[in-house]
Formats: C-alpha cells, sequence, structure tokens
C-alpha cells in the first residue's frame, strides 16, 4: 500500500474531474471550500477504499462526495453517523466583523446526499442521533474494518479526539483518516475550536495537509505505532476542554474505551474527566489551576489526624470542594478568631490547641497572609506537627 507522505502528486491535484462530475456539486451550506473537497476526492481516487467510515453528516454534502467517488467500486461502502437529527447552517450576523451563528434548520442530517438524484444509495448506511462510541459496535460486519476515516464533527475540544479514540479499534493498519477543519482555530478572536489540530498534532503517523496558506484540512495514516504510541491523544484530553462534559455522552464512551485500552490509558481520560467534571460542575472560571489543585491537596489529607488552620476563602473552597464530591469533612478547623467567626459553610470553627502534642497529625495552614503563615508553621512545627501549607506567595 503506498504510504500517504509518498503520492506522487498531491491529492488535491488528483482526478478533480470526479468532484466535477457530481451534478448538482453544492448545496447552499457548503462545510468545505473546493480545494478541500479535491483534497478528500484525491485520497479517496488514491485508496479506492472499500469500507468508508464518516463521522459528522449534517446536510450531507460530504457524504454526497464520497458516494460519488465509490459509486464504481462494486464492493464499497460508506457508513455515516451524526449526533443530531438536523442540519445546521451558520448565518452570518454582522459581514465587517465576519460573526455568524449556528442556526438549526428543519433538513434532515444528510438531505443533500438522499435526495441527490444520481447517487448509489444502497451503499450508504446513515445513522442519526448516535455518537459513534453509542453505535460504532454494532455497525460492520466486515471482519478487516473500516479503510477510510472522514472526521469531521464538532471540533470543539476533546470530541474529535474521543471520536478518533472510540473508532479507532474499527479501522484497519493503513487506514487513512481525513481530518477537517485542523485551522479552524485560527479564524476566531480569542482563538477556540481546537479538537482537530489536536487531535492532528498527537497522533502518531505519517501525515499530510493541503498545501494551501490556509491549510484547513490534513489526513494520516493508521500504523501500528499510531495504537502503540496513542496514550499521546490521551494526554491531549487532560488540557481543557471547550464542551461541557455533561454534554457528552461521557458514559457510552467509557465503556467502549474500557474494552480496548489499557489501564494506563484509562486512567488518563478518567483523570481528564474528573478534571473538567469539577471545573464546570464548580462553575469556577479558572480551569484546573494552581487554586483549584491546592484545595485538592487540601482534601487529599482528610483521612488521618488532620487538622486544619484558618477560616478564610482556601477553607471555604475546601469545604465546597468536598460538599460537591461527596466528601465527609469532618476535621477541626481552628482560627484565632474563632469566637467571632463560629462557623464556616455548617463547619464549627475553634481556637487553637497550643499545648497538646502534634506527634502524628498533620496541620495544614490555609492562610493567605505569609507571615502569618511561617508564625503558624514555626509555631506548630515545635509541637511535633507535620505542617503543610500548598500555598507560595
Ligand atoms: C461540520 S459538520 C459536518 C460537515 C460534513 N462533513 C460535510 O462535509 O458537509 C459537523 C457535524 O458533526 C456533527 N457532530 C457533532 N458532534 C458529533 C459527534 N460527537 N458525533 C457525530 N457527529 C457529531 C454535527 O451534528 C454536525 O452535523
Amino acid at each position: 500500500m503506498i504510504k500517504i507522505s509518498e503520492l506522487p502528486i498531491p491529492p488535491e491535484e488528483y482526478q478533480k474531474e470526479i468532484v466535477e462530475s457530481l451534478n448538482p456539486r453544492i448545496s447552499e451550506h457548503p462545510m468545505m471550500s473546493p480545494d478541500e473537497r479535491y483534497f478528500l476526492n484525491g485520497l479517496l481516487a488514491y485508496y479506492k477504499p472499500t469500507n468508508v467510515l464518516e463521522l459528522g453528516v449534517n446536510f450531507g454534502e460530504g457524504s454526497a462526495q464520497i458516494l460519488h467517488n465509490i459509486r464504481n467500486t462494486p464492493e464499497a461502502k460508506l457508513t455515516s453517523i451524526d449526533l443530531a437529527e438536523f442540519a445546521f447552517y451558520n448565518e452570518i450576523i454582522d459581514e465587517k466583523k465576519n460573526t455568524k451563528r449556528g442556526v438549526i434548520s428543519d433538513e434532515p442530517i444528510g438531505k443533500f446526499a438522499f435526495t441527490h438524484p444520481d447517487l448509489p444509495l444502497d451503499k450508504w448506511t446513515l445513522v442519526t442521533g448516535k455518537d459513534p462510541s453509542e453505535v460504532i459496535a454494532g455497525l460492520d460486519n466486515s471482519k478487516d474494518g473500516y479503510d477510510f476515516l472522514v472526521l469531521d464533527t464538532a471540533h470543539l475540544h476533546p470530541i474529535e479526539l474521543l471520536n478518533f479514540l472510540c473508532v479507532l479499534p474499527y479501522l484497519r493498519d493503513g487506514a487513512i483518516v481525513v481530518l477537517h477543519d485542523i485551522t479552524l482555530f485560527a479564524l476566531y478572536i480569542p482563538p477556540y475550536a481546537f479538537a482537530c489540530r489536536q487531535l492532528f498534532g498527537a497522533v502518531v503517523a505519517e501525515r499530510i495537509q493541503l498545501n494551501s496558506r490556509f491549510s484547513n484540512i490534513g489526513a494520516f495514516q493508521v500504523s501500528a505505532d499510531t495504537r502503540k504510541y496513542i496514550q499521546n491523544v490521551f494526554e491531549s484530553l487532560v488540557l481543557p476542554w471547550e464542551i461541557d462534559p455533561r454534554n457528552v455522552r461521557t458514559s457510552a464512551i467509557a465503556t467502549l474505551l474500557n474494552e480496548h485500552y489499557a489501564l494506563k490509558e484509562l486512567s488518563v481520560f478518567r483523570e481528564a474527566l474528573r478534571l473538567n467534571m469539577h471545573y464546570y460542575v464548580s462553575g469556577k472560571i479558572e480551569w484546573h489551576c494552581w487554586e483549584n489543585m491546592r484545595t485538592e491537596l487540601f482534601v487529599s489529607h482528610l483521612f488521618g489526624q488532620t487538622i486544619y488552620y484558618g477560616a478564610g476563602r482556601n477553607m471555604a473552597d475546601c469545604l465546597e470542594y468536598c460538599k460537591q464530591n461527596d466528601i465527609v469533612f469532618e476535621a477541626p478547623i481552628w482560627d484565632i478568631a474563632a469566637d467571632k467567626i463560629g462557623e464556616i459553610c455548617g463547619h464549627r470553627v475553634t481556637v487553637p490547641d497550643y499545648s497538646s502534642s502534634g506527634i502524628k497529625k498533620t496541620l495544614i495552614i490555609t492562610i493567605w497572609d505569609e507571615q502569618i503563615r511561617e508564625t503558624v508553621r514555626v509555631q506548630f512545627e515545635k509541637l511535633g506537627y507535620t505542617v503543610k501549607c500548598y500555598i507560595w506567595n
């Protein structure tokens, strides 16, 4: 099989006439530029896949193009999956600023393709309303798996990465993966929609991209190394998500990943989910920044003979975190102003005990002021406490 990095003619230059002969070629809401269509077309023409998977369909222009391209390959088929039931289009609100908003149409997903006058629809399976993780296992009964994937879904991190991880077990070695919108983030100020580029950058594979000034489509070839170094893609999941995890089909994804990946990879997925869930559920403006991490470090000492010193904002964050995560907080909270403070987040605050031994006890100082913190640390270390602060300023 020819390596994707050794194609004699760039895909966008190869057999362009196939694209031209699709009639009508584009609908009212094109999702790819003509060059990008040529790029996809060239790769299909080079590799002549027989089992194509498409994730992200919308009006079905891409599906139409693929079906048109494979129409003369007798055994070739296309399986397309889209999470939505209805296609969306971008409406320009301000031409000068190029601001748009997405509008959901009343046209069903794939309509351009399934109402097209001249396509081999018997080669097409279209699944809508589902995330790939929910259906991929039951769709293809060929033993070999898919030999071509067109991945063009939400673009918000980490959707394309999750989509790819979910379908990789169903792709053959040598399969071509075409990834659209790898530079989309550059169109926005501030930039967003990083998922495609994250995947393109993290995956271990031979890769190419459209040779243009704004190269927004790329492709790579799955190999044994892609699977061997898949941890790289998992690691990218840890970066802040651009989508609320509660809007991602995480339980189907977790079930699928559990079946196909090793523990060390799964633990990265779980960690990424946990961090992002915490961020979204707590409504914090900052992501997994040092403040969140500090709270987690405070809480990590809860089990044992631990006393918390200082009933200020850090302590309140810690108690709020415990509440949100169903963690029972029963440790003493000390503060010299206990009589005035009384309670913090429903927990009683008491005056510090300067006389008992601190042997085998941990004191977590949650005070922001460096001087006070240091004074308290010295005082209680003398009594035998193991003192932790986790605050450096
Ligand atoms: C950019 S459009 C696809 C355009 C299409 N590939 C074409 O060439 O015309 C993105 C589509 O991905 C779908 N989508 C978003 N998240 C998805 C997911 N997790 N799984 C499958 N499809 C998804 C959206 O509903 C939308 O229809």
